[in-house]
């Protein structure tokens, strides 16, 4: 059976999830905003398509942990401005893969504790994160170190 500690332990880690999705809501809505040059229409339009998935993410970990009993954090991690594409894209690179880890990582804890539904909710998004990275690598692949 699942103790007060290991539930606390997943609340905690659910609310670091969460300051991560915050993270990348406010990252892609700024590098969206920020993205110039001749890959400007094309970035645009990729990050402001990311930020739905990430704040749907966001939602469903603020309400899983309220569920748990937990309080949702409404601190976002911070994250570093980028100015070049290239950068942007490096920086999301690094995010997206921290993040598949994280998730993977609290996977496990979540199946550990008992809760396969979160565990299952948890794939969904592995997936999407995954999706993310492998777009953001196609898209690096076309952009050169200095645009
Ligand atoms: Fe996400
Ligand atoms: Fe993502």
């Amino acid at each position: 059976m699942p103790n007060d500690d290991s539930k606390q332990d997943l609340i905690d880690g659910l609310n670091e999830d969460l300051a991560y999705e915050y993270q990348a809501v406010l990252m892609y809505t700024n590098y969206s905003a920020l993205a110039s040059g001749i890959h400007r229409p094309l970035l645009r339009d990729f990050f402001e398509e990311e930020i739905v998935d990430e704040l749907r993410h966001a939602q469903f970990l603020s309400n899983k942990i309220t569920a748990l009993g937990g309080t949702p954090t409404n601190e976002p991690h911070a994250f570093e401005q980028k100015e070049r594409p290239a950068a942007m894209l490096r920086q999301v690179m690094q995010a997206e893969s921290d993040t598949i880890e994280r998730y993977v990582g609290r996977r496990k804890q979540a199946e550990n504790y008992g809760d396969h539904g979160l565990a299952a909710d948890l794939d969904e998004i592995i997936s999407d994160e995954t999706n993310h990275k492998e777009e953001t690598e196609k898209l690096l692949r076309g952009i050169s170190e200095d645009a």
